[in-house]
């Protein structure tokens, strides 16, 4: 283990060609630098310990499902090497680590059943040895995995019985970690969850909506906007729940993390201007004007009239918990063009905005790619997302809780070729100065987060594509530093780094 820990001052030489420099002292501080995994990303140990199925465990069993037929089964194996990999953490020089908690090992059968006491200790241990090494947990409570028996009782997220489920788990972890946890995120990317869960049908539980042929239509064409709307809600219960009973005592923060694209102008001209307000509006506004403003964005109730549920007085009142800040995932830009006042194939995923999304114009990419398609390298994007978020939310505090980059991968390709990754650096560094330029203009920004820590199971694409600033040897479970990890360590260091 110890080969993996950074000690090697030679390396950080190779790194420290300064042209434009960035340096640590350019943010404050109190501001959080660390890395973000999630639970059914990294952790394996998929039935140890009492913890049972969750959606994930039985949707990547099913043949044809993952890109390479792997699962998260054992993945990094996390939860047995979590001593090593706050270790790394440590030698990194980070003061948060984001990570989420496994539903499915604190309550295998959610509130039909007991909380499990051996995934409580689990989840302690780790906070633990984080606050040993003065790095502080920032923890997300649903990374979309839910304990399978929720989907197969009821529907999980098409019911509302989800909210009090919902709730409840959030509860005991409230009360069980929420001494030491100072930041919360009641959920990762709700806007995807539903999006692929709902509208396209290729996350579970596998359901399609219209506009997509041969998926569900009229009435059960509501599902990813019902699902979306009981979310909202379990954000709601959750965070009244915090407020009423811990936040006084606890102290902590508790936010939403969304997954928030930039989107420019196909053409200069109005309508391509509205679709890119329209898709920000569908892809962030669904989500968080409810939570900030009590409604839907006016965008989508004028588009989808009754298809978007209503929220009830009761709602309205629970919905005042608000949130104390946004979680912004950002990794890329994309162009949006207008397909409801002109002739275009609108794109699925983006559902009913008729905005059809790409990354090419003329012939010519928005930015350079990445192994990861429609994730293009633009690094003014997360100035201008930070800055958009700002203005529609009143400078609401924020975290960058995932921004990273990813090298395809398969079994043929040697250890060797991940280890000099010197375009995640030009990317992060891209990205860290456009973060700090919004800062220069004000916007509350309080942390930033790489995706990843350690290479994982990436969903859909399985082991084929590597985030992590340390690589992982799939047989051995070695873990070993790319360059990306020295540029990090070198960064929170306070050394000037820009290639
Ligand atoms: C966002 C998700 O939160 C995370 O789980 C995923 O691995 C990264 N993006 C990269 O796609």
């Amino acid at each position: 283990m110890k080969k993996a820990v950074l000690v090697s001052v030679g390396f950080l030489q190779l790194i420290s060609f300064i042209s434009c420099a960035l340096d640590r002292s350019q943010f404050p501080p109190s501001f959080l630098f660390g890395t973000a995994t999630s639970s059914y990303q990294i952790e394996g140990a998929y039935l140890v310990d009492n913890k049972s199925l969750n959606n994930w465990d039985v949707f990547t069993h099913l043949a044809g499902k993952i890109k390479d037929g792997s699962n998260g089964d054992v993945a990094d194996d996390h939860y047995h090497r979590y001593m090593e990999d706050v270790e790394l953490m440590h030698s990194l020089g980070l003061n948060s680590y984001r990570f989420s908690i496994s539903w499915s090992r604190i309550l295998p059968r959610g509130r039909f059943g007991d909380v499990n006491s051996l995934g409580i200790e689990f989840y302690n241990k780790l906070i633990d040895t984080l606050l040993l090494k003065e790095i502080q947990p920032f923890v997300t409570l649903n990374h979309y995995d839910i304990p399978q028996e929720l989907e197969d009782r009821y529907g999980s997220w098409l019911s509302p019985q989800i909210q009090q489920d919902y709730g409840y788990f959030a509860e005991v972890c409230f009360k069980a970690f929420g001494d030491r946890v100072k930041h919360w995120t009641t959920f990762n990317e709700p806007n995807v969850l539903v999006k692929k869960g709902y509208l396209i049908g290729t996350y579970p539980p596998s359901h399609c909506s219209y506009p997509l042929e041969g998926c569900r239509s009229g009435d059960s064409a509501i599902e990813p906007y019902l699902a979306a709307h009981n979310i909202i809600l379990s954000h709601a219960t959750a965070t009244s729940i915090y407020r009423e009973r811990y936040q006084v005592n606890q102290s902590g923060m508790i936010g939403m993390v969304m997954n928030s694209a930039w989107y420019v102008p196909f053409r200069n001209i109005p309508t391509d201007r509205s679709a890119a307000q329209r898709v920000l509006a569908f892809d962030n506004g669904w989500f968080l004007d409810p939570i900030i403003y009590g409604d839907y964005p006016p965008e989508m109730r004028q588009i989808l009239g009754p298809r978007l549920p209503i929220f009830s007085l009761d709602d309205k009142e629970k919905l005042k918990s608000k949130l104390d800040f946004i979680g912004i995932n950002h990794y890329t830009t994309l162009y949006a063009r207008d397909c409801m006042f002109s002739h275009c194939t609108f794109n699925i995923s983006q559902g009913d905005t008729f905005v059809q999304t790409t990354g090419e114009r003329d012939g010519v990419l928005i930015g350079d790619p990445t192994a990861m398609p429609d994730f293009y390298v633009v690094p003014y994007g997360i100035e201008k997302m930070i800055m958009y978020f700002k203005e529609r939310y009143n400078n609401t505090p924020m975290f960058i809780t995932e921004n990273g980059y990813a090298q395809a991968s398969n079994k043929d390709v040697p250890m060797k070729d991940f280890l000099n990754d010197t375009e995640r650096i030009e990317y992060l560094n891209g990205y860290l100065a456009s973060l700090s330029t919004a800062m220069r203009r004000h916007a509350d920004v309080r942390g930033y987060f790489i995706w990843s820590l350690l290479d994982n199971f990436e969903w859909l694409y399985g082991y084929s594509l590597r985030f992590g600033l340390y690589y992982v040897d799939y047989n051995t479970l070695e873990r070993t530093p790319k360059l990306s990890a020295f540029w990090y360590k070198q960064f929170l260091n306070g050394e000037k780094v820009q290639k």
